[in-house]
């Protein structure tokens, strides 16, 4: 059995996404199927679309998000139909070589849905990052459902869902910042504003958020920027190493993702210091850097995959914390919009207009 439903689809490499039926089959074994309630529109959704990840269109978009399991296939006990949930992109296996170690975070053999949800004609889509949820519903492995208390908005839950964990575990997991730190932040999207609110919330004494754009550097004091540098007016490597007494950050997270402002982030960046990866490259970009200077200041070079997060470990933290107060997740809701919105909403984020446009269903 199966049924149909409308998703956000990229057909081909930077064409405008459409809104297509999707034929979502019924849970298989280890499967679920989940109503979306809300869906955040992710950069990394805009990098599926333009061909920046890989060429396997068409995709069907949106991963980010948050909904209510509506049925299980054999063998699922740990959710079932009614809970509410975070879909994650890092179902744990338990037994790779990762798993085994203790390191589930790193787990090489995530699980994703076995069957293929597909077009009318019996296309196989391909969804962004094994999920696939600007759609109505949609099918994933049971271990994609993260559960968390249902007091929490929709739309500001999904963004858990990926880029504001991202940011977060980038400065609280991967960055390890703790509360004598001095942190920049370079990109201050919604992936580079939740990096700067971990980075508040691990107590960290000074944050720099760098930006091209005013209205980002805006936003990111209300995240817990202490300073904000405009990189189109001011060096940043000189303006973040002047509000380190000289010395640079202790810890800097690229959360754009090019090699000049992964540059930036490796010289603006104490002696010994860290810089932490969290943008996304294109698989075109190289990086040239004198091997010299990697020896010669020592510290750590990290790339972070979803900010090291252990979904069922940091999604109910994180929401708890949120329902206490303690970190603003709605503030990365700037509008919420319908499905077919979905191209505007990429527009928007090209001119900087949005933190975050949430599909609400
Ligand atoms: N590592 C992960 O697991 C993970 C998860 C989600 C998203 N991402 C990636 O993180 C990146 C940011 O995502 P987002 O949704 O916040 O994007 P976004 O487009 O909302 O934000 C990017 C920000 O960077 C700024 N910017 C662009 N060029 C700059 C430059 N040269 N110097 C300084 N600032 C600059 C923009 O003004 C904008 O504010 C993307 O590459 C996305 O794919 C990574
Ligand atoms: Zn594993
Ligand atoms: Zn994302």
């Amino acid at each position: 059995m199966s049924q149909q439903v409308r998703g956000v689809v990229s057909l081909a490499k930077g064409a405008p996404v459409s809104i297509e039926t999707i034929v979502v089959p019924d849970p298989g074994p280890g499967e679920a199927v989940v109503k979306i309630q809300a869906c955040g529109v992710c950069h990394t959704d805009l990098h599926y679309r333009e061909g920046g990840i890989n060429d396997d269109y068409p995709f069907l978009l949106g991963h980010e998000a948050s909904g209510i399991v509506e049925s299980v296939g054999d063998g699922v006990t740990d959710v079932a139909p009614g809970d509410f949930v975070i879909l994650n992109w890092r179902a744990v296996c338990g037994s790779c070589r990762a798993c085994l170690r203790g390191r589930p975070h790193l787990c090489f053999n995530t699980h994703n849905a076995r069957q293929k949800m597909t077009l009318t004609d019996g296309t196989e889509l391909s969804p962004a990052l094994g999920i696939g949820a600007f759609i109505e519903k949609t099918l994933v492995a049971a271990g994609q459902c993260t559960k968390v208390d249902p007091a929490v908005r929709p739309a500001v839950a999904g963004l858990l869902g990926c880029g504001v964990m991202a940011g977060l575990g980038a400065a609280l997991n991967t960055g390890n910042v703790s509360r004598d730190d001095t942190v920049a932040v370079i990109g201050c999207g919604g992936v580079g504003d939740a990096a700067i609110a971990g980075a508040r919330l691990a107590g960290a004494k000074r944050i720099i958020a760098v930006d091209v754009d005013d209205q980002k550097l805006q936003w990111a004091t209300e995240f817990g920027a202490t300073h904000t540098v405009n990189s189109r007016s001011t060096d940043p490597v000189a303006a973040i190493q002047e509000l380190t007494g000289g010395f640079g950050a202790d810890l800097v997270i690229d959360a754009v993702g090019r090699p000049e402002t992964w540059k930036t982030a490796f010289y603006a960046r104490d002696l010994a210091g860290t810089v932490v990866l969290v943008g996304v490259p294109n698989p075109q970009m190289q990086l040239e850097i004198p091997l010299a200077d990697v020896f010669g200041r020592g510290g750590s070079l990290k790339s972070s995959w979803y900010g090291d997060c252990l979904p069922s470990r940091d999604f109910p933290t994180m929401v708890d914390l949120h329902l206490q107060g303690r970190l603003p997740l709605e503030k990365f809701v700037t509008e919420t919009i319908a499905l077919d919105e979905v191209e505007a909403a990429f527009a928007k984020m090209s001119t900087g207009e949005v933190l975050r446009s949430v599909v609400v269903l």
